[in-house]
């Protein structure tokens, strides 16, 4: 750009305005007299206390406070019998990516070791555009369908009156929510496991949750659950431990990852795929498009398929990991969405608030958002357009400009998305499908699977949120879910609450899933 030949830095290397004019003095305003005063043609000091005012922007509406980290995914092997996705094409060749961790109930300004689910979201800067692998670090969701989410955000939020309480502590209104709300009763084991107080991010697994697709050249589908599984293994803090730490240093996770990646001890994670045939869709006794099931390790293994090393800090936290925009609608070539509930309220949800969050829709220009691959579009203007896009911004188009499309619609040709093809029938419907109807099995699972150390951590956990809860009848509600899952458990709890111990009959029947997963159990991940 012609411009661009002219730009030189400063001569004397001065303190400038954001229009480059030098400034002479930034400690005083200009005044009238010695004590008079101050003026408005002082634009120095206009423009000064205007950028300040300008500073914050929208919080996260959820997952505010985090930390993030640039580096590199490298694959094992060619998935290519599975996907063309770029990245997992060949061994060995890198693939950069930026990742923030978060906590998801706090604000900005919150402790990092609270009891919380964490979020753990990878983007990959592939040569056929970024993709988006917004996960948590735990397998499940509280809640089946995306129309459930604000309820569920705002039962977990401070409630509006007195924004009492912050942090992620006990209260009555997200007790109330999931007692009246059994499908989050499989997550409610895991966030009352030690899982909810990680050691360090360095320390977590992630994973995708929903069911993904994954679909090779010839357009075949796979189902895919992602995980991650850090090298350092699986460590959690105990609830004194976690206190403590918030107490004396709120930074505890940010900092633990900070000094990791400074000091040269770079964290890594080694990336896992659980595949599932289509014809295999229906084998399983849970729904696969039903967030709150995971798929038992034991019916399918995991298998390492890659291995992804963060090394490099980010330079600024505003630009980098405050601006950083992921969103689970942000696929490749070789990767697509199922009709998971969650998942498709997800995919309209990202978006839709970063507009409002980031000012507008010319985000993805920042530099933490921008694809490798060139942006060739037609949209135009916008706030915040950064780009200067000669000639016309219309196709077809035969006067010049403008970006074509050029592809001629070959099936799959290399590096262009197409959606996969699948054929669905029904009528539309407001009803949650009855394969999404068994809420505790899965819950039951994962207790069993702990060892009993780990099950005394997680009676404590619900002993002491259920015990700061006011409403008496929230508290039996829960105890009263409980049951279903363990009646040993319900009745420890309700003891321990002082609440009336529920009846042994009304206990839950073996679950029909496998009862055992080593991976659910710290021990056996050697936590
Ligand atoms: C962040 C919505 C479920 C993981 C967010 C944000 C929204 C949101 C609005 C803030 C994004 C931003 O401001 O940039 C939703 C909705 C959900 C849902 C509507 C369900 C219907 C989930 C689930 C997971 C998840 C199931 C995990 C699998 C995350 C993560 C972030 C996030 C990791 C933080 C991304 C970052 O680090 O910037 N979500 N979410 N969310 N969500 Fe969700």
């Amino acid at each position: 750009m012609a411009l661009d030949a002219h730009r030189a830095p400063h001569p004397r290397g001065a303190l400038t305005t954001d229009q480059g004019v030098a400034v002479d003095d930034t400690d005083n305003s200009l005044h009238l007299g010695e004590r008079g005063p101050t003026l408005l043609a002082d634009f120095q000091l206009r423009e000064k206390l205007t950028r300040f005012d300008h500073e914050r922007i929208p919080e996260r509406v959820v997952h505010a406070r985090g930390a993030g980290a640039y580096g590199f995914f490298e694959p094992y092997e060619s998935l290519a019998e599975y996907t063309c996705a770029d990245f997992l094409q060949e061994p060995g060749r890198r693939t950069p990516v930026f990742v923030r961790f978060s906590t998801v109930q706090g604000p900005r300004g919150s402790a990092d070791t609270v009891r919380d689910v964490r979020g753990f979201a990878t983007k990959f800067y592939t040569r056929h555009g970024n993709y988006d692998l917004v996960g948590n670090n735990m397998p499940v969701f509280f809640i089946q369908d995306a129309a459930k989410f604000p309820d569920f955000v705002h039962a977990v939020k401070p409630e509006p009156p007195n924004e009492i309480p912050t942090g992620a502590s006990a209260h009555d209104t997200f007790w109330d929510f999931c007692s009246l709300q059994p499908e989050s009763t499989h997550m409610l084991m895991w966030v009352m496991s030690d899982r909810a107080i990680p050691r360090s991010y360095r320390m977590m697994q992630g994973f995708g949750v929903h069911t993904f697709r994954l679909v090779n050249a010839e357009g075949r589908g796979t189902f895919v659950k992602f995980h991650w599984r850090p090298k350092l293994g699986v460590a959690c803090q105990v609830w004194d431990e976690a206190q403590l730490a918030a107490g004396r240093d709120p930074d505890f996770h940010r900092r633990d990852l900070w000094e990791a990646i400074a000091s040269g001890a770079y964290p890594e994670w080694e990336l896992g795929v659980q595949l599932i045939p289509e014809e295999h869709e229906f084998a399983f006794p849970f729904d696969l498009l039903d967030p709150t099931k995971l798929v038992p390790e034991e019916l399918v293994p995991v298998r390492p398929v890659g291995r992804m090393v963060l090394d490099r800090n980010p330079q600024n936290f505003f630009a980098e990991t405050e601006q950083v925009a992921f969103h689970t609608a942000n696929i490749v070539p070789g990767i697509d969405f199922t009709n998971d509930p969650l998942l498709q309220g997800r995919n309209f949800s990202y978006l839709d608030t970063q507009l409002l969050r980031l000012g507008g829709p010319n985000f993805a220009q920042l530099p933490v958002n921008r694809p490798l691959t060139e942006v060739r579009t037609n949209h135009r203007d916008g706030q915040g357009q950064q780009l200067i896009q000669p000639g016309t911004s219309y196709s077809p188009n035969s006067v010049g400009g403008g970006c074509p499309f050029t592809m001629g619609g070959g099936r799959l040709a290399e590096g262009v998305f197409e959606h996969y093809q699948e054929r669905v029938d029904g009528q539309a419907i407001r009803r949650r499908s009855a394969s999404f109807a068994d809420h505790y099995s899965q819950a039951a699972m994962f207790w069993h699977s702990m060892a009993d150390w780990e099950q005394e951590h997680i009676t404590a956990a619900f002993a002491f949120e259920l015990g700061h809860v006011g409403d008496r009848a929230v508290r039996r509600r829960m105890v009263g879910n409980l049951v279903r899952v363990d009646a040993e458990l319900a009745a420890e709890v309700a003891r321990r609450i002082g609440e009336p111990v529920p009846e042994q009959e009304a206990a839950a029947p073996a679950p029909e899933v496998p009862r055992i997963s080593p991976a659910l159990s710290l021990a056996a991940l050697g936590g």
